[in-house]
């Protein structure tokens, strides 16, 4: 088996295992109010690849940290992720029909449930964090997780790079703007997945904080890189979301902007970026370093 395939694989049993979490945690769809439960469980179990748990996860395994105390992160930040792409989805936002190879929760469920299912879930994940009964023990180190899953996904985070990204339609962006937009919108959320393990670790030393603070902003933006790449050359079967939505929706990416092999070449470039910053972790890395070479050669 190849390198890549083996990392598929692994990647399947950590996306099983957050699965099973995801499951216990969003309510089930008879519980009242049923269609908005249905709605949520619609966006949440339906068949991402977990990319974000599986960093948790990795860097849980690379610290020496009990995957169980992890579960509450890794569902946490996956549902601020699932949040993300319900509101992205919108007529008012990209205006996308498929996702995960099935209709967009607003396309299945309308908009207003739509907005209400995203608006339920991002706050779901705060709840998880603060509540999950196999979280850290100490109420100082979720205030900590909490502080970075909510500056991911804000203003300074996420929400203020699809702020940037829905101002930059039509516009041509520099290279240092579209940066600062791809770190924003998907980076931060990327970063903050490895660094809540981190943070999650007792004692952790400022040096390892810094390097795998440095790893995730490197792969947090190739894999927006990625992402715009894919869509230019994947295909919509394969990606499960319709290929060409940027060039439709005239929105700034880098291979419009760079081409498309100087967009590879900046995405493998910072693949080298951040596995260099893992050298001192050794071996316990590995399932790490494996995640980073799988976000910039995927083909969904
Ligand atoms: C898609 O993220 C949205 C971006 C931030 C580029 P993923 O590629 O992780 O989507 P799923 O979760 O696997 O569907
Ligand atoms: C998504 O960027 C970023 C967030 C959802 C925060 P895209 O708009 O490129 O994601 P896809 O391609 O629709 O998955
Ligand atoms: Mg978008
Ligand atoms: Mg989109
Ligand atoms: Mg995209």
């Amino acid at each position: 088996m190849n390198r890549l395939k083996v990392t598929e694989a692994q990647l399947s049993s950590l996306s099983q295992r957050v699965e099973t979490v995801l499951d216990r945690w969003v309510p089930k769809e008879n519980i009242h109010p049923a269609p908005l439960h249905e709605a949520m469980r619609y966006s949440v179990l339906n068949g991402g690849k977990r990319i974000r748990p599986a960093l948790i996860y990795a860097t849980g395994i690379a610290l020496d940290i009990p995957l169980d105390s992890l579960d509450g992160a890794a569902a946490a930040v996956e549902l601020i992720h699932a949040y993300s792409l319900i509101h992205d989805d919108l007529p008012a936002m990209d205006d996308d029909d498929l996702r995960r190879g099935k209709p967009t929760c607003h396309k299945a469920y309308g908009e207003a449930s739509a907005i209400l299912a995203g608006d339920a879930i991002q706050a779901l994940a705060f709840y998880i964090v603060s509540v999950d009964p196999n979280g850290p023990d100490s109420a100082g180190t979720r205030l900590k997780m909490i502080e970075v899953l909510a500056r991911a996904a804000g203003s300074r985070g996420m929400a203020g790079g699809q702020a940037i990204d829905l101002a930059s339609v039509g516009q041509t962006l520099n290279l240092s703007e579209l940066e600062d937009m791809h770190i924003h919108k998907t980076g931060a959320l990327i970063r903050a997945s490895v660094m809540l393990a981190a943070y999650a670790r007792p004692g952790i030393n400022d040096a390892t904080l810094e390097r795998l603070d440095h790893f995730s902003k490197c792969i947090g933006l190739a894999f927006q890189i990625h992402d715009d790449v894919l869509d230019v050359e994947g295909d919509t079967e394969t990606l499960g979301k319709p290929q060409g939505s940027d060039s439709d929706r005239n929105k700034p990416t880098y291979p419009a902007i760079l081409g498309l092999s100087d967009s590879r070449k900046r995405a493998q470039d910072l693949y080298g970026e951040a596995i260099a910053s893992l050298s001192d972790l050794g071996d316990s890395a590995s399932l790490l370093k494996d995640i980073a070479a799988y976000i910039v050669t995927r083909r969904r």
